[in-house]
């Protein structure tokens, strides 16, 4: 397998990463998720402006230019002759004595590496089983930060409640998925909780506002509660392993069941056509 590592490509087993890096300590670094479909690179701009935002509010200075790591992400997909999948692709803050206080001069550790994965049709036709649990995350959720031991303590909770996905809510307001957004529709009109810092703006999450726009689907970015969710008329999640796949049954602080709906299939459709 081919993999990025600083500016270049190069084989998995010549990749050295330092032992040192803030990466491995602290978890001092950011990361971006990009689908690849029939080896083209789906939505890359959205999701490079996203990177070079986590820098900036981790105070990280871009190792190169984002046109550079571009070209980069396109040749791992040529290397590795990926059709469908995704790129996976990390910045660490980088490596030096370990210490909370991190100094200024540091090189970013740059690594990226593809993934075939199919799109999961069955559940985006059948829907899922989400669990409701309580957000216990920090209040940086904007970052998409490699820290995610909250994201992962509910990801586990839901696996062994047999639930593909985990929705969160502080203190009733739902937030997100584990790692998706959500979305409920109520009498036709689509709500989801706005994109300030007790969420990631998820890049599906805005290709689907848009798309609901075009469509003359009235969008709400507001935050609804957790008896909102319950009594909602559709609720489906998004993110771009699973891009717009309805939830059915809510387990967890709650219980109900929600048959995916109207609206659902229709940016479903939408976002079938965007990506062929
Ligand atoms: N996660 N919220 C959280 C907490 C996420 O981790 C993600 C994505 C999203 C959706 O963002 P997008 O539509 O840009 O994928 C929302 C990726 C897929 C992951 O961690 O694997």
């Amino acid at each position: 397998r081919y993999v990025l590592f600083h500016e270049s490509i190069m084989t998995e087993q010549d990749v050295q990463l330092p032992l040192y890096d803030r990466g491995y300590f602290f978890g001092d670094g950011i990361y971006e998720v990009v689908r690849v479909y029939q080896g083209k690179i789906f939505a890359l701009t959205p999701h490079l402006n996203r990177l070079k935002r986590s820098m900036q509010e981790m105070d990280m200075p871009m190792p190169y230019e984002a046109e550079t790591l571009a070209k980069r992400m396109q040749e791992i997909v040529d290397a590795n002759d990926l059709t469908n999948g995704y790129i996976y692709v990390q910045i660490t803050r980088g490596a030096e004595e370990r210490s909370h206080v991190y100094s200024q001069e540091l090189t970013p550790v740059v690594t990226g590496f593809a993934q075939e994965a199919e799109v999961p049709v069955v559940l985006q036709q059948e829907g899922i089983t989400a669990w409701v649990a309580d957000d216990i995350r920090w209040l940086r959720c904007d970052i998409k930060t490699i820290n995610l031991l909250g994201n992962i303590f509910k990801k586990k909770e839901a696996q062994d409640a047999g639930a593909q996905e985990a929705i969160m809510h502080r203190d009733g307001t739902v937030t997100e998925g584990a790692s998706s957004n959500v979305f409920i529709v109520q009498n036709g009109t689509l709500f989801t909780h706005p994109a300030n810092h007790f969420i990631l703006n998820g890049i599906t999450r805005q290709y689907v506002i848009n798309e609901a726009e075009k469509a003359g689907i009235p969008v709400r970015e507001e935050a609804f509660s957790l008896e909102e969710l319950a009594a909602s008329d559709e609720i489906f999640m998004t993110n771009t392993s699973f891009e717009v796949t309805p939830v059915t049954t809510l387990r967890g602080d709650l219980t109900a069941n929600v048959p995916a709906g109207e609206i659902t299939r229709t940016l479903q459709r939408a976002f079938d056509a965007a990506v062929e």
